[in-house]
């Protein structure tokens, strides 16, 4: 289920708001320029399957979002639990990647279709950690500071969408943060019940 924390930049530990209810999140964040909307999830998406496959899917909502925004390039990232070490390691490197603050010059564009991944989106004096899930079509604007956590066990399949080839590079800001906010994994963890005597 779509999620969202909201916290004070400097206390991490602080939770101002937390609502699974798309219209509040949608509503706080459309408060600063950030889109969140939805399309209808065709079908699971295995390991296996082929990611052209999947784009095809979505050809109707993908072209109608590109003519309308002028989007360039699209494809598909994603990543599946393995077992297998090395698998386990390049997934480990690519999640370690986008854990630090930073920035595009131009609009972060992903619609999940698969799995879950959580946005960190730091607007003003406050981070929005916004978990996306399958149906899940999030725009961050160009120069927003946010970081991206995929989990310990990255599950998920995003289309992306860029303007230019490559218009999508990082621009780190060397804040470190991200460090001191909960995790994807935390985020969703179950909450802890006091043992019972
Ligand atoms: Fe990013």
């Amino acid at each position: 289920m779509t999620l969202l924390q909201l916290m004070p930049d400097d206390a991490p530990g602080t939770v101002l708001l937390r609502t699974t209810d798309a219209a509040t999140i949608a509503g706080e964040l459309a408060g600063h320029g950030v889109e969140l909307n939805h399309w209808p999830v065709r079908g699971p998406v295995a390991p296996e399957d082929d990611s052209d496959e999947l784009l095809d899917r979505y050809r109707a909502e993908v072209g109608e979002l590109c003519d309308r925004h002028g989007f360039r390039v699209v494809d598909v990232a994603r990543l599946h639990p393995s077992d297998d070490p090395e698998s386990a390691a390049r997934a480990a490197k690519a999640r370690t990647t986008f854990l630090e603050e930073h920035r595009h010059a131009e609009n972060e564009v992903r619609f999940f279709a698969h799995g879950r991944g959580c946005f960190y989106l730091h607007l003003g004096d406050r981070v929005f950690a916004t978990v996306c899930e399958a149906g899940d079509l999030l725009s961050v604007p160009a120069g927003t500071r946010h970081w991206f956590d995929m989990g310990t066990r990255p599950d998920f399949a995003a289309i992306r969408f860029f303007e230019e080839e490559d218009g999508w590079v990082g621009d780190f800001t060397a804040d470190p943060l991200a460090r001191s906010f909960p995790s994807l994994d935390e985020l969703v963890a179950p909450a802890q019940r006091p043992a019972a005597r």
